[in-house]
């Protein structure tokens, strides 16, 4: 597929999954993690406005200067911007602006892309599919907990999270012998900076599960009183069970005597089969401690991802999100992409079912704090 062809599919993607919004739907900003889906629309277009036309285009008019301060999410080489508590009180530009600074944007785009493209242009073009990708799955997370947060558990309905849904009941534990294993991205093809830097690793004899921790066995760790014991929790992980009164990962009610969860297609009885999903790391540690077992390492599960499928769940590992050797980033604004959020944060590996095909990759990772769990997270177990 061409330039031309990628730029115009993955931009239409983006808008597509706002089509189920009312207007209201993309304002509110319940929690700081959560961004309204406007300022998603909004940013993910300031980025290929900033770091393509701006110094690739001829004579590019800036739609509108403020933008700037509005739409940069974190980049300081920028400039100031909107602090990010803060993008939910944007009454304006409301959304009708925004989308016509989509088209503005991408007519500028599609113009830039039917020249011949040189390889700083398509290296930056790279960046802003993926970055759009990213905020691809990030709309439908934030989407979920905008509307699973509202008391009338509005109905999104998505193909998205229908896929691929079940784990298997064929469980097994796969095996690995000690010795030196190569990690991080290699050959042909986009990856980000921190995949890479291939090195070598060595690990001790490990296995893995083939499959995901499925909502029947988290509830079994939950009605064997899981939530209730500090010995299976990290010190950190058993202050955040008190501090927030956690019994059951994000988004279940218990009504009737009965576990349901919010799923994009509305309040839907648990499903005991489907693998687990919106825990933090500190749960995943805990079950994991529970099961008399342990979480990978990020370097187990890069070596072990061939003989499994992945791709359901973003899975929770052991490991820092930590620079490889060699780890540079790259000058300018660009260098922010992920180099300065690597302090205080768990790398998960795999993708979800909100993840854009052809986004994630064996080496791509991607990291959280430990207490978060809006994403679609679950739990592979190791030992
Ligand atoms: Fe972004």
């Amino acid at each position: 597929m061409s330039f031309f062809e990628q730029y115009a599919q993955i931009r239409k993607h983006t808008e597509q999954i706002c089509l189920p919004l009312r207007t209201e739907d993309y304002v509110v900003q319940p929690i700081v993690d959560v961004s309204p889906p406007k300022w998603h629309l909004g940013h993910t277009t300031w980025f290929f406005e900033t770091f393509l036309l701006l110094p690739f285009a001829e004579k590019y008019q800036v739609y509108n200067a403020d933008y700037n301060y509005v739409f940069n999410s974190y980049y300081e080489t920028i400039g100031n911007r909107v602090i990010r508590t803060d993008r939910g009180n944007l009454s304006r530009p409301d959304v009708n602006e925004i989308y016509q600074y989509r088209a503005y944007v991408d007519e500028a785009m599609l113009k830039l892309l039917q020249d011949p493209i040189s390889s700083a242009l398509q290296e930056l073009l790279q960046i802003g599919f993926n970055h759009e990708q990213q905020h691809q799955e990030l709309l439908l997370t934030d989407i979920k907990y905008i509307l699973g947060h509202n008391p009338l558990f509005p109905v999104y309905h998505s193909a998205e999270t229908k896929a691929k849904r079940e784990t298997s009941n064929l469980r097994e534990m796969i095996s690995f012998t000690e010795g030196v294993y190569q990690i991080g991205h290699t050959g042909e093809g986009f990856c980000f900076d921190n995949e890479l830097g291939r090195h070598k690793v060595y690990l001790q004899d490990f296995s893995i599960s083939s499959e995901l921790v499925s909502n029947g066995e988290y509830l079994q760790f939950m009605e064997e009183g899981g939530y209730g014991n500090f010995s299976h929790w990290h010190a950190e992980g058993w202050d955040w069970v008190k501090n927030n009164n956690i019994t059951a990962p994000m988004y279940w009610h218990f009504i009737e005597n009965s576990w349901y969860n919010y799923t994009l297609e509305g309040l839907k009885p648990v499903d005991p089969d489907e693998p687990v999903a919106h825990i933090s790391y500190y749960e995943a540690y805990a079950y994991a401690c529970w099961a008399g077992l342990r979480l990978p390492t990020e370097f187990e599960w890069e070596v072990a991802a061939t003989k499994f499928n992945w791709g359901i769940r973003w899975e929770w590992t052991e490991s820092a999100y930590l620079p490889y050797p060699g780890f540079n980033k790259a000058p300018g604004a660009i260098g922010e992409y992920n180099g300065k959020f690597m302090v205080n944060q768990k790398v998960l590996r795999g993708a979800s079912v909100a993840t854009p095909a052809g986004h994630s990759r064996i080496t791509y990772r991607n990291f959280f704090h430990p207490y978060l769990r809006w994403q679609f997270t679950g739990i592979r177990l190791a030992k």
